[in-house]
C-alpha cells in the first residue's frame, strides 16, 4: 500500500451488458459517493465505448477490452487505439486472462498490441495470468516473469500502464486466492520491475490483483502492500463495485459503532 501510486479499480463488463444493463450500472454509479482517492475505470464492449462514455460520471473513465496492433486496414472485427480515443475513452486493457486462455493470443502478439498502443497516448491495462497448471506445476514465476519481460520490451513509457496480475485459478471457481498468495505474487511482479526496469519504476507502477474480488474480500485485499487496486469482473455487473472502488475508504458503519462505543463510556 503506497501513498505515491493512486488506488486503480476497472471493473470489466467482459460480454455481459447490453444498453439495458449499462443504463442500470450507470444509476447504481452515478447515485454512489466514490473514493475520489481512487481512479475508477469501467471495461466495455467496443459496440458500447461511446454510449457507456456518453452516461457515466466524468471522474469514471472508460477502456475497451482489447485492441488491434495497428492504426487502420483491412482486418475485419478489430478496432484500433485510435478509434478507442476517438469514441471518448482513455484506456484499453490488452491480454486479458480470456484474450490469452480463450483466443490463443501469444506473449508476442500482445506485445505487438501494447507497443502501438503506446504510440498513440491510449493507457494501457496489461494483464499477466497464472493458470491453475501453472501453480500446480510451481511454474508460477517463470510463466509472470516470461510475460512480463515480453510486455516491458515494448513498454517506453511507464506512467500510461497499470499492470493487472489475474489468478486464473481463482476466477468464478469457487477457490478464493489468500492475501498472503496475492501479497507474494504482486511482490514478485515488483521486484522484477526493481530488477529488470527501475527502482522508478517499480516504486511508480500500479499493480492491481484480479479472481473474484468481491465486497466481501475487498478491503482486507486493499491494505497488502504491494496492492494498488483491482480488475474485477462479475462484481462489477453489481452495485458490490462500490464497495470495491471504495475499499480504502475508512468504513463509516464501524466508524460510527466506534463512535457510539465511546459516548456509552463517557455516559
Ligand atoms: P472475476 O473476473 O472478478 O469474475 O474473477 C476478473 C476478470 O477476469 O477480469
Amino acid at each position: 500500500m503506497s501513498s505515491q501510486r493512486k488506488f486503480f479499480v476497472i471493473g470489466n463488463w467482459k460480454m455481459n451488458v447490453d444498453k439495458a444493463r449499462i443504463n442500470d450500472i450507470v444509476k447504481f454509479m452515478s447515485a454512489a459517493s466514490l473514493d475520489p482517492n481512487t481512479e475508477a475505470v469501467v471495461g466495455c464492449p467496443s459496440c458500447y465505448l461511446t454510449y457507456a462514455r456518453q452516461r457515466l460520471p466524468e471522474q469514471i473513465a472508460v477502456a475497451a477490452q482489447n485492441c488491434y496492433k495497428v492504426a487502420r486496414g483491412n482486418f475485419s472485427g478489430e478496432i484500433s487505439p485510435d478509434m478507442i480515443l476517438d469514441s471518448g475513452c482513455e484506456w484499453v486493457i490488452l491480454g486479458h486472462p480470456e484474450r490469452r486462455t480463450i483466443f490463443k493470443e501469444s506473449d508476442q502478439l500482445i506485445a505487438e498490441k501494447v507497443a502501438h498502443a503506446q504510440q498513440t497516448g491510449i493507457k494501457i491495462i496489461a494483464c499477466l495470468c497464472e493458470t491453475s497448471e501453472d501453480r500446480d506445476t510451481n511454474r508460477t514465476e517463470e510463466v509472470l516473469f516470461g510475460q512480463m519481460k515480453s510486455l516491458a520490451a515494448t513498454i517506453t513509457d511507464w506512467s500510461r500502464v497499470v499492470i493487472a496480475f489475474e489468478a486464473l485459478w481463482a476466477s468464478n471457481t469457487g477457490v478464493l486466492a489468500t492475501p498472503a498468495q496475492v501479497q507474494e505474487a504482486l511482490a514478485n511482479i515488483r521486484e522484477w520491475l526493481r530488477v529488470n526496469v527501475s527502482e522508478k519504476v517499480a516504486n511508480s507502477t500500479r499493480i492491481l490483483y484480479a479472481g473474484s474480488v468481491s465486497s466481501s474480500n475487498c478491503r482486507e485485499l486493499a491494505q497488502l502492500e504491494d496492492l494498488d487496486g483491482f480488475l474485477v469482473g462479475s462484481a462489477a455487473l453489481k452495485p458490490d463495485i462500490i464497495d470495491i472502488i471504495n475499499a480504502r475508504r475508512p468504513d463509516v458503519s464501524s466508524l460510527i459503532k466506534h463512535f457510539q462505543r465511546s459516548t456509552a463510556r463517557q455516559a
